[in-house]
């Protein structure tokens, strides 16, 4: 008997669709998105030219997406080998030359299709102030080779610059919000895009070599803040940059303070550094920074000096609390230090850069109440360099040396300098990363410049995301329709 083509082929045409219908029921339930083809991206880079190094990021997201708060994620680092930008005042074009394998690298991890329309850019920080500020002529100089060694590869080049120290403290304040997605989220409740409360925004406290920034949202409406429009609403926030308040300048000044303290002129005794270390050191070397302005050399001090540590981390606090003056805010108002004035410390802090990496060494990055910081510190502080280096084999020894000075300092900075207490040291968070993006100002950098933070919010932001919802419902019930067709063409035959 022939087999009956005409009767099977329906049923079997109805069996397929059904299996359709309940995959795409499936896919819809799971998300559509996961199964869907990737997005294509786009691509940015970052130069951080800080005092001490240089950073390159590369940053990608999805061109559908571009305006979207929270959708920018880092997709790779690199580290450039050797110090900052600025320590090539005798060599410019190898400060460029420097860059040069991390720019291989990174063209390696973007598509050669998107490199064109990359955005590239160099931000270069304290470190390049302060050598402007010495000498604008060779700082102008390193800029020029830095942008000739990016633009010999096939990016959107956007320039080489020093950015200012507000700059550098809002987009610091930017990149944390914007990767915390404080600044727009989408509620399911309100079926709609809603403003979180200005408690969701977290402050920034940044650490670095030469400079360091704080910047918050005050409870208080304050003059000279810092205002921009995201997404609609008005922000004003307060941020502060202190030049030569970063670890290492910080360190140096407080060096330079106790060498004019000091009674002998062969020996320094330093209470930051650990018992049974003793190096020499190049006395000159320590003036010539332009932090050194207004600390000279102490007119009997010899060339070199033996830099002996005490490792006491009472001490330690008191000499480091000599490079503040806590005294002369002449603000009618609260004060950070050196008679800048600051708002009262409000609200949840992300501690990140050098606050992370000291915290993070000596396992205080989890909160803990203030006491207990003080004395892991504290015990940290008693060990000797022996001890030391015996433990932690694996250190660069210049960190190992220097971990309870940074310690000390950034307990100073925070509670003397900027106020937080007992209790509001609990609203810090040390972090370095949120989300697989590193925190710091880069980010909200090149937001800003590639207007990826649209001031209002976009309409492509305001008919919330139904594309997928409405596609996979239309084709279930476009499936269902033609099965029931199909059914009832099999059932009159
Ligand atoms: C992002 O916003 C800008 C300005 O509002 C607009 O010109 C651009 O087309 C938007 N891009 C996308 C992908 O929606
Ligand atoms: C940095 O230097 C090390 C050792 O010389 C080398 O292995 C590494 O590839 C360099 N990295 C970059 C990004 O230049
Ligand atoms: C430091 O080292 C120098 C030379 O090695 C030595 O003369 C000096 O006594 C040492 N100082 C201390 C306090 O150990
Ligand atoms: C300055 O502060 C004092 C004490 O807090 C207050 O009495 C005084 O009115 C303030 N002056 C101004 C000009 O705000
Ligand atoms: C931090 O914790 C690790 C693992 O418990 C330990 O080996 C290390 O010594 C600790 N570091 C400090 C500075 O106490």
């Amino acid at each position: 008997m022939a087999f009956k083509w005409n009767k099977w082929l329906p049923r079997i045409a109805l069996l397929v669709l059904c299996a359709f219908a309940i995959i795409a029921l499936v896919l819809s339930l799971v998300g559509i998105h996961s199964v869907a083809l990737p997005p294509e991206n786009k691509y940015g880079l970052v130069f951080d030219a800080g005092s001490s190094h240089t950073s390159l990021f590369v940053y990608q997201w999805p061109m559908d997406k571009e305006n979207n708060t929270g959708v920018v994620s880092q997709t790779f680092s690199c580290h450039v080998n050797g110090s900052g930008i600025s320590s090539y005042t005798k060599n410019p074009t190898e400060a460029g030359a420097s860059l040069r394998p991390c720019l291989d690298e990174a063209m390696r991890v973007i598509p050669p299709e998107r490199q064109r329309e990359a955005p590239a850019y160099l931000g270069a920080t304290a470190g390049m102030r302060l050598l402007r500020k010495q000498n604008p002529s060779t700082s102008d100089q390193i800029l020029e080779e830095v942008g000739k060694a990016i633009r010999e590869y096939p990016v959107s080049f956007r320039g080489a610059r020093i950015i200012s120290g507000e700059d550098e403290g809002a987009y610091g304040w930017i990149t944390i919000n914007y990767l915390l997605h404080s600044f727009t989220q989408y509620s399911a409740k309100d079926r709609d895009w809603v403003h979180p409360t200005s408690a969701g925004l977290l402050g920034a406290l940044d650490l670095g070599g030469a400079s360091t920034q704080i910047s918050f949202l005050p409870t208080e409406s304050i003059a000279n803040s810092f205002r921009f429009r995201l997404y609609g609403f008005d922000y004003g926030i307060y941020t502060h940059s202190y030049l030569c308040y970063g670890q290492n300048e910080a360190l140096n000044q407080v060096i330079r303070v106790l060498l004019n303290d000091s009674s002998s002129s062969s020996t320094l005794d330093h209470p930051c550094y650990p018992k049974g270390y003793n190096e020499s050191i190049e006395v000159a070397s320590l003036f010539n920074s332009s932090c050194a302005n207004n600390q000279t050399k102490p007119p009997d001090a010899a060339s070199k000096v033996f830099l002996v540590g005490t490792g006491n981390a009472r001490l330690c606090r008191e000499a480091i609390r000599n490079i503040f003056n806590f005294s002369n805010c002449s603000h009618n108002k609260s004060c950070g230090f050196n008679g800048v004035y600051q708002p009262r410390v409000d609200g949840k802090f992300l501690a990140f850069s050098a606050y992370y990496y000291t915290f993070s060494f000596l396992n205080l990055t989890e909160t803990h109440p203030l006491p207990v910081v003080e004395d892991a510190i504290n015990a940290f502080c008693d060990r000797t360099w022996k001890d030391l280096n015996t433990s932690y084999p694996k250190q660069n020894s210049t960190r190992l040396l220097n971990y309870c000075a940074s310690a000390n300092y950034i307990l100073t900075l925070l509670l003397d300098g900027y106020g937080f207490s007992n209790t509001s040291w609990e609203n810090i968070a040390f972090q370095m990363q949120a989300g697989n993006s590193d925190i710091g100002w880069t980010l909200g950098y090149m937001l800003n410049l590639t207007n990826m933070i649209p001031s209002e919010m976009p309409q492509t932001l305001r008919g919330h995301e139904e594309g997928p919802w409405v596609a996979s419902v239309f084709f279930i019930v476009v499936t269902l329709a033609l099965a029931i067709v199909l059914l009832l063409i099999n059932f009159f035959q």
